[in-house]
């Protein structure tokens, strides 16, 4: 186990009283909603230098979906939870200090396409260097490459103001679409560091409603390490049965089928084994490509190129889907009407970061499709961006063919209805619930004949589609 040493000494730690977390997103709005809602002695002010998100969060429209939020924010906003722009006076005044910005994975230089992008990191350990008086625990809650905190603690001990810091590392486990209950009853909560007193802190916070049996404690550099190699297991799981459910198709065997024979091995365990267009979101590929890159750079090549298929494979899954989409179409779709069911990167959130359905839509306008997009919850505008930004490319400006594709060839409806009219073919991308409930004989009769469906998430497979007249395809099966 290795030793770290603290960034200056640190003295005797009261409990906390005052939070701030630094970011409002995904990860530290709804965790700070959830220790304000459970710790009512303690006063937590999320900042960010986005003053329309924090508008957002002052607002009734919250800048994210998710099951819940909207009732744990407006309990506890305005008694013990703020959500402000003030970030100075916020770090000066707070025990304890959570940053919790995004760390994308790097666009340029060294490491670009693989490394993370410490840049935000970095500006809030100068900013609270900079404000800081007396003692404070930083925590490390943005997913981070293993050894980030010996950065950071070189930067906290530069403070001029004879500031004294503990660094610890709290990575969050919460998925989308579930936060609220993955907050509210977390399997574990891991807190790694080197001071006693300050893993102690952190962890009387989290007692106020997690039993401390899942509490767990590590050093530093375990903890950062614990959730990339979580995340690289997880979606090392979608990958694997994505990569049988090619198998199936080839052999005539039923992915589910599979999946539900091994998921019952207790070894195996049946969760994230379900087959779909490809995994997406802000981490999984993120991570997986900052766990390559470390291997590379710590000189385990043969380490880096394990992981790195997992993110080849999901490429794979959504290249396959599109093929199979053409060839079903009779090896065209170019200037028929593609219904594309779903944008979100998984139900219950508005959140599109490297969603499938992004590049499912950017392949399927390559091939000259017309797309017409329904989502419940992603709005056109977010749509339109993400389209842009991937045909863009790294590009700074965005073609005018790729401008005039996206004008011409692209419209964001309101209703599974609007999207099937006159379509040749129904995508689905994303598994939300209304999409199995929806008059599929009104659907079918709207539609070009013969009416495709092709499921990337097997969610309707259960439904008589063939039996209203569709042509009815999944993932990982043949009917
Ligand atoms: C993930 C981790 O689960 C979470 O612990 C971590 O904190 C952040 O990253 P998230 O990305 O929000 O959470 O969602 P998750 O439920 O893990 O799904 C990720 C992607 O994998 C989604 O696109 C989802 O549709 C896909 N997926 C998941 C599958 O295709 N099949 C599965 O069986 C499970
Ligand atoms: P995550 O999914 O990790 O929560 P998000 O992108 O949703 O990531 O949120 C990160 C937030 O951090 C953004 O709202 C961004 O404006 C904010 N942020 C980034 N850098 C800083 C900074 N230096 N100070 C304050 N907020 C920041």
């Amino acid at each position: 186990m290795t030793t770290v040493s603290p960034a200056h000494a640190s003295p005797t730690i009261t409990p906390i009283r005052k939070i701030c977390c630094i970011g409002a997103g995904y990860v530290g709005g709804p965790t700070m909603a959830m220790i304000a809602k459970q710790c009512p002695d303690i006063e937590v002010r999320v900042v960010d230098i986005n003053a329309t998100r924090i508008a957002q969060w002052n607002s009734d429209t919250l800048p994210i979906y998710e099951p819940g939020l909207h009732e744990i924010v407006m309990e506890s906003r305005g008694r013990n939870l703020h959500f402000t722009c003030e970030v100075d006076s916020a770090i000066a005044e707070a025990d304890m200090i959570f940053i919790s910005v995004n760390t994308p994975t790097k666009d340029f230089g060294v490491g670009a396409g693989r490394a993370a992008n410490l840049e935000f990191i970095e500006k809030c350990a100068r900013k609270i260097a900079d404000v800081s008086t007396g003692h404070k625990i930083v925590v490390e809650k943005s997913t981070l490459p293993v050894r980030t905190a010996e950065a950071v603690k070189a930067i906290l001990s530069g403070s001029s103001s004879g500031a004294t810091f503990d660094v610890l590392s709290n990575p969050e486990f919460l998925a989308e679409g579930t936060a609220v209950e993955d907050l509210l009853s977390p399997d574990r909560v891991l807190i790694g560091g080197e001071s006693e007193a300050a893993i102690g802190a952190l962890v009387d916070v989290y007692a106020h409603w997690v039993p401390r049996e899942r509490l767990l404690t590590t050093n530093l550099w375990s903890s950062e390490l614990s959730k990339l190699t979580a995340n690289a297991f997880l979606a090392q799981r979608v990958s694997s049965i994505n990569s049988i459910s090619a198998l199936c198709e080839a052999t005539e065997a039923d992915v589910d089928e599979v999946a539900m024979a091994i998921g019952t091995d207790s070894r195996i365990g049946p969760k994230f084994l379900k087959s779909s267009v490809g995994f997406g979101g802000s981490c999984f590929q993120k991570d997986i490509l900052n766990l390559v890159y470390l291997c590379e750079y710590f000189g385990l090549p043969e380490v880096a190129e394990y992981w790195e298929q997992v993110v080849k494979m999901n490429d794979y899954q959504k290249r396959r889907f599109v093929n199979r989409i053409v060839r079903t179409l009779f090896n065209t779709v170019s200037d028929k009407k593609i219904a594309i069911w779903g944008f979100a990167f998984k139900k219950d959130t508005n959140d599109t970061r490297e969603s499938a359905a992004i590049y499912v839509c950017r392949d399927l306008l390559r091939e000259k499709a017309k797309l017409s997009i329904y989502d419940p919850q992603v709005t056109a505008d977010q749509i339109k961006k993400d389209l842009q930004d991937v045909l863009r490319n790294g590009d700074a400006e965005l073609s005018e063919a790729s401008a005039r594709l996206i004008a011409e060839n692209v419209e964001v409806v309101d209703s599974v209805e609007a999207a099937c009219c006159n379509a040749h073919a129904i995508a689905v991308l994303t598994e939300w619930d209304e999409f199995g409930k929806v008059d599929f004989p009104a659907i079918y009769r709207s539609m070009q004949k013969p009416a495709f469906v092709f499921d990337g998430r097997n969610v309707l497979k259960s439904l008589p589609l063939d039996e209203y007249g569709f042509v009815y395809q999944g993932i990982g099966f043949r009917r």
